[in-house]
């Protein structure tokens, strides 16, 4: 090769797309591929984008055409989706819609299992937008949806529900069919209006009965094998996937996050460090929040005690093939995982930012030892095998290191219970908190802006921070109202293990004074009320959008998705622009790459209430005002048929 990978890249997209978000990159390094496989259009005019620009000029272009036009909505209590002026909200699919050609008609009162394997599952969460055709990377009209179906509410799903005591098998059998993620085909029409296609070829369903495999460094650990599974490296089902992101080489990846609940022990305690380590991940040493270890052995911890350990992963498939076998990464340790969002570094390795979003866990990245390859798709298989797993350390001086969870490193010993990685990544956070990582307020989603290269991370809340615990990065006690944090790698190389922070917003009210909010500087009076900051991303032109789970608690307003400038004259000027439905989390968001369509996940309407036949005794009559309310999602578009963020 006469020329560097950089030169090339740089070449064929250009510096923004090489060095740019997810959103911008992974289209274009799926069309990397394509380009390969059908040797045409590689210089086509679309497929070069503009000569590279220096940093500075593309971030003051960002910050004079990036303003957010729209005018923010109040915050609501009102049981709808309700979306700003010149916006409109429409159905997309929702809990029990037909995904396949044979699916069964829904009929809640009557679920079972296998209809619920062949219906779109239950709470929606993060969601993927992969286009169609394959690899056509500007593809905005057309494309795969993958989303994540992260728990059940029982109380509402099941007419006859009785309790945890009486939970039937085959509403356990609903259950796990509603968990894991849905793959569906969805596609604009002349009119504008977006649908889903059922029957689709590429319409999946991956459950927690969907076997798994296993890959990395913990892969076939003693640790990882069960009575059903003696090699440790193959594992039925992925549990609780709540954020997750899109690899540059195309494929989906999400997180498994609260795991332990759906284990119990049944019949007594394992002791020793087995139950240690369950300890530390809130295995439960009695009933969990599922009874499902009545009706199946590997969720009793008594019988099956290295079950919970298969669980706790980032898990990657690939959406276009809807035979391929998910894989469980272990080189990207095991937490409660809130997602996984990914940047190629200027040497071309891939680095991964990810939370553990429990209160007082850590925030993590992952950088791949090889270096990404835009024109094989497949030679980029063992990306997230082969790499190093970092936590943070955030010092007082608003400096911080990523520090290396590798075996022999320092204190991860075999004299402390790490004689190899795979203890290492097992245990990822008895590895962290040996290290001196900085114990965080709910470690949410991570995300790098496309324009400036800076990585925000949602701090959820954590009610359980004292005065005492308080430091500049979690800086309230009894934090309600979340906040979220600036982070610029070194030399602004996304593998850097030094870095720099600032509080880039403290959440709350800003007209309440006592709410303490901040936002960037901006006056806290003008911009709208924010709390619980949970799944982001970022627009074309670098703007943050950020989905809320928690204010009917903390606010008093339903949950909703807002957006805010991170650079120039409305840094900090948070607008709200869209409200969910009663009970519901606006739970995750994506939009497409030409940012003319926002999909949102809205998560348990009606939460807090219970299954009725009669929708005026119900909290969410969403979306389709009867019962029961249906998790779902919408997309979000202008009336005008312009980008999102306005002009
Ligand atoms: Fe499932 Fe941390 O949200
Ligand atoms: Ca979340
Ligand atoms: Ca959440």
């Amino acid at each position: 090769m006469s020329q560097s990978f950089e030169t090339i890249l740089r070449k064929r997209f250009g510096r923004r797309a090489l060095f740019g978000g997810t959103a911008r990159m992974i289209p274009l390094a799926a069309f990397a591929a394509g380009m390969q496989q059908r040797g045409s259009a590689a210089d086509s005019p679309e497929a070069v984008p503009a000569s590279p620009e220096e940093p500075k000029v593309a971030e003051r272009d960002a910050a004079r055409d990036s303003r957010l036009q729209f005018q923010p909505i109040a915050g609501t209590t009102r049981d709808a989706v309700v979306v700003a002026s010149g916006y409109r909200s429409d159905l997309l699919i929702a809990w029990g819609d037909p995904l396949f050609n044979d699916s069964p008609p829904f009929d809640p009162s009557r679920q079972t299992g296998r209809s619920q394997s062949l219906q779109f599952g239950y709470n929606v969460d993060w969601m993927g937008f992969f286009p169609l055709p394959a690899y056509e990377v500007k593809n905005s009209s057309h494309g795969l949806i993958v989303v994540n179906h992260e728990y059940t509410n029982p109380e509402l799903m099941f007419k006859n529900w009785g309790g945890f005591e009486n939970q039937t098998k085959d509403q356990t059998e609903v259950e796990l069919e509603a968990h894991g993620l849905s793959v569906i085909e969805v596609m604009r029409d002349r009119s504008g209006r977006w649908r889903y296609i059922q029957g689709s070829r590429f319409n999946r369903r991956i459950t927690a009965t969907t076997f798994c495999r296993l890959t990395g460094p913990a892969a076939g650990s003693r640790w990882m094998q069960t009575s059903a599974d003696l090699s440790g490296d193959t594992v039925m089902g992925t549990l609780n996937n709540c954020a997750g992101g899109e690899t540059p080489w195309g494929t989906a990846i999400s997180g498994e996050e609260n795991f332990h609940q759906y284990f119990s022990n049944v019949n007594g305690l394992p002791t020793g460090p087995v139950r240690t380590l369950h300890s530390r991940y809130g295995i439960p040493g009695g009933n969990g929040s599922y009874p499902w270890a009545r009706h199946f052995r590997r969720f009793d911890v008594a019988q099956e005690p290295n079950e919970p350990f298969r669980h706790g992963w980032m898990v990657e498939f690939d959406p276009y093939d809807p035979t391929s076998m998910p894989k469980k990464r272990t080189a990207l340790g095991r937490f409660r995982h809130e997602g996984c969002t990914f940047q190629i570094a200027r040497n071309g390795r891939v680095v991964g930012y990810m939370g553990d979003d429990e209160r007082f866990q850590y925030m993590y990245k992952y950088v791949s030892r090889g270096v990404f390859n835009p024109f094989d798709r497949a030679a980029n298989d063992k990306l997230l095998d082969e790499g190093t797993l970092y936590v943070a350390k955030l010092n007082e001086d608003g400096t911080g290191e990523w520090l290396a969870l590798v075996q022999g490193n320092g204190p991860l010993t075999a004299a402390n219970g790490y004689p190899t990685q795979a203890e290492v990544l097992i245990d990822t956070r008895g590895a962290a908190t040996l290290l001196g990582a900085t114990p965080m307020d709910r470690p949410e989603d991570m995300e790098a802006n496309p324009v400036t290269g800076k990585v925000y991370v949602a701090l959820t809340n954590n009610t359980a921070r004292t005065d005492r615990q308080v430091n500049k990065s979690n800086p309230r006690a009894n934090n309600r109202f979340g906040h979220i944090l600036e982070i610029t790698e070194d030399d602004g190389d996304h593998t850097s293990t030094k870095f720099t922070w600032e509080i880039f917003m403290l959440c709350g009210d800003g007209k309440v004074a006592s709410h303490g909010a901040f936002f960037a500087g901006y006056d806290p009076t003008k911009v709208s009320a924010i709390a619980n900051p949970d799944n982001i991303i970022f627009d074309n032109k670098g703007n943050l959008w950020i989905s809320t789970d928690g204010q009917p608690s903390s606010l008093r307003i339903n949950d909703g998705v807002y957006a805010v400038a991170t650079e120039g004259p409305e840094r900090g000027n948070v607008k709200q622009l869209l409200s969910v439905a009663v009970g519901a989390e606006a739970a995750s968001l994506v939009l497409t790459p030409d940012n003319t369509a926002l999909f949102v996940s809205v998560q348990h309407p009606g939460e807090g209430g219970k299954w009725t036949d009669n929708p005026s005794e119900a909290i969410s009559n969403f979306p389709d005002s009867k019962q029961p309310a249906r998790p779902a999602l919408v997309v979000v578009t202008k009336t005008s048929g312009s980008p999102i963020i306005g002009t």
